[in-house]
């Protein structure tokens, strides 16, 4: 008898950073958020996940599977099982519609998925990750939906993935309905609005982070006051001046917010109880580096932000480059002494560089 057939469809997609950061849930099940948020999403040709998902009749095993990074990952987690499930359910009424489509929703799922960059470390690896997979698998179903449906499907898997399913400038709004369905990822500007932004990765520790972004962020709901000061007030504000920055293209403005508000998601976190201590002496140096190079030019070229870890990423304009770039790795160079020099990317490209130490 002939092998049954094997269905199969590659992706890739890229990491976003926020400058209005996502941190907290108000409906864990659905991955709601308590704010809305807003990313740049960088370009793939540094920093970028690639999935491929197939399926077959043949597959032995009849439960679905992810391989991460070369090694088996565990799926029975309630939110890859949703996107799963919410995926899968998409394909059955296109089969339902058309009886000629091949039964994919019946079949066993195979996910293999690399990053090429740090897992877990607070460089949006979740973020790419399931993006990746959702689309991944919508490509391999053919399913007709739109970056925005997809949106609403890759937020289950992780919050902060909705926003990777576009390039440019991106807003994750929260939305108020309590299924969730206005919960989705909303385009504010195409990269080519604003293409003289860059932004540079610097990597203080690639190791996985000691509390999750999901873990984290509970906690600090459960436990901060000033947390309800940031959903209240400061993440709102911070919303409206950032959009009103990249509409403007006035990057004093989107760096000062950029800037403000990384700070304000890490008081947050200090003041979870126990503290989270995501930023180390490095990002302290990091911050200390950026505040020197905009001293220096006597206005904001550089502006500073953290999710959760250590890492840095440094918004700037191409043509401060030169500043930017050199100045960063000549002062952090003799603070620190665990950086090596780095080119700086085009377009909203990135640049990772390995610590040296
Ligand atoms: P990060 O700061 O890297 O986003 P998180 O704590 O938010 O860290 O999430 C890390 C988790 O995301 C990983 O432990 C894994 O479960 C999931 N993840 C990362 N990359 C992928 C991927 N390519 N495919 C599926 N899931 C992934
Ligand atoms: C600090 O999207 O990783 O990077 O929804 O629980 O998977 P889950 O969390 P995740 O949180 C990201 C937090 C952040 C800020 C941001 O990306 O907006
Ligand atoms: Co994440």
């Amino acid at each position: 008898m002939a092998e049954a057939k094997v269905y199969r469809a590659s992706t890739t997609a890229p990491v976003n950073i926020a400058v209005v950061k996502y941190w907290g849930k108000r409906d864990a099940k659905l991955n709601l958020p308590t704010n809305s948020s807003l990313s740049v999403t960088l370009s793939q040709a540094d920093l970028r996940t690639l999935t491929t998902a197939s399926c077959s009749s043949s597959y032995s095993a009849t439960e679905d599977s992810l391989i991460l990074n070369g090694s088996p990952s565990d799926i029975t987690g309630a939110r890859t099982q949703a996107c799963f499930r919410a995926l899968r359910s998409r394909r059955s009424a296109l089969e339902a519609a058309d009886a000629s489509l091949p039964k994919l929703s019946a079949m066993p799922l195979r996910i293999v998925s690399e990053n090429n960059f740090p897992t877990a470390a607070g460089l949006a690896s979740s973020a790419a990750g399931f993006a990746a997979l959702v689309r991944a698998v919508a490509n391999l179903y053919e399913l007709p939906d739109s970056p925005a449906e997809l949106s609403l499907i890759a937020r289950q898997g992780s919050g902060s993935a909705c926003r990777s399913l576009f390039g440019g400038y991106v807003a994750w709004r929260m939305g108020d309905k309590e299924d969730g369905s206005d919960s989705l990822a909303d385009l504010v500007a195409e990269a080519s609005h604003w293409p003289e932004m860059r932004a540079l990765i610097l990597v203080a520790s690639a190791a996985k982070k000691g509390v999750s972004s999901t873990s984290g962020m509970q906690q600090t709901v459960a436990t901060s006051g000033l947390f309800k000061q940031r959903i209240t007030e400061v993440v709102p504000k911070n919303m409206e001046l950032m959009e009103k920055a990249v509409q403007a293209k006035d990057f004093a403005s989107f760096a000062e917010v950029t800037m403000r508000d990384s700070n304000s998601f890490h008081a947050t976190c200090a003041d979870t109880y126990p503290p989270i201590f995501y930023m180390n002496d490095v990002s302290r140096a990091a911050v200390r580096a950026v505040e020197k190079i905009n001293e220096a030019a006597g206005q904001t070229i550089a502006a500073y932000t953290f999710d959760a870890g250590p890492n840095c990423v440094v918004y700037y304009l191409e043509k401060d480059e030169a500043a930017v770039v050199g100045t960063f790795y000549k002062v952090l160079g003799s603070e620190v002494g665990g950086w090596k020099e780095s080119a700086a990317a085009h377009a909203t490209d990135i640049s990772v560089e390995e610590p040296l130490a």
